[in-house]
């Protein structure tokens, strides 16, 4: 009678062990799904910021015009908002402040004012990151 049901006991133990391996398993595999999706938008990012570079170094303002363009529509979709503490939504806002600069700057032909946008960007990039790994 003690031996079955300990053997009862033991193999419910081991059901249960098998139960959350597989979860734990599962949820493992959402959390880098989500995550690699998480990597390929933030990747954009860069893609626009080295457009952006390549159209301030040929002078080529429509692709200045557009890689900002394309960097605003990207910091307003909910892909962008990981985090919506009031900190990270001030340092969106001063995201597309700079970039706001440098879109005025290559439509009225200035391409000096266009290039004060992206190093001012580019600070906001470099800030937002440093206070993410901050809080980590
Ligand atoms: C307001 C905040 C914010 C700004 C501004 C910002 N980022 Fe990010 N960035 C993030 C977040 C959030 C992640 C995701 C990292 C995480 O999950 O902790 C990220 C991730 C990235 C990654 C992926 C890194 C990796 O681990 O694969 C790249 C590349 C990147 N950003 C580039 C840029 C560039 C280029 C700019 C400027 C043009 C920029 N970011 C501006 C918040 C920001």
């Amino acid at each position: 009678m003690k031996v079955r049901g300990l053997r009862i006991s033991l193999f419910l133990a081991m059901g249960i062990c098998v139960g959350c391996g597989l979860l734990g398993a599962y949820h493992l595999h959402a959390q880098q799904q989500q995550r690699s999706q998480i990597n390929a938008f933030m990747l954009r990012k860069l893609d626009l910021a080295k457009d952006m570079l390549e159209g301030l170094t040929t002078d080529n303002m429509d692709k200045v015009t557009q890689s900002a363009q394309g960097l605003s529509t990207l910091s307003i979709e909910s892909a962008w908002n990981v985090y919506t503490t009031e900190e990270y939504l001030d340092m969106s806002e001063d995201f597309r402040h700079s970039l706001s600069i440098v879109k005025n700057g290559a439509k009225s032909g200035n391409p000096d004012r266009a290039t004060l946008g992206y190093i001012n960007m580019t600070v906001q990039c470099v800030e937002c990151h440093r206070f993410l790994k901050g809080k980590k």
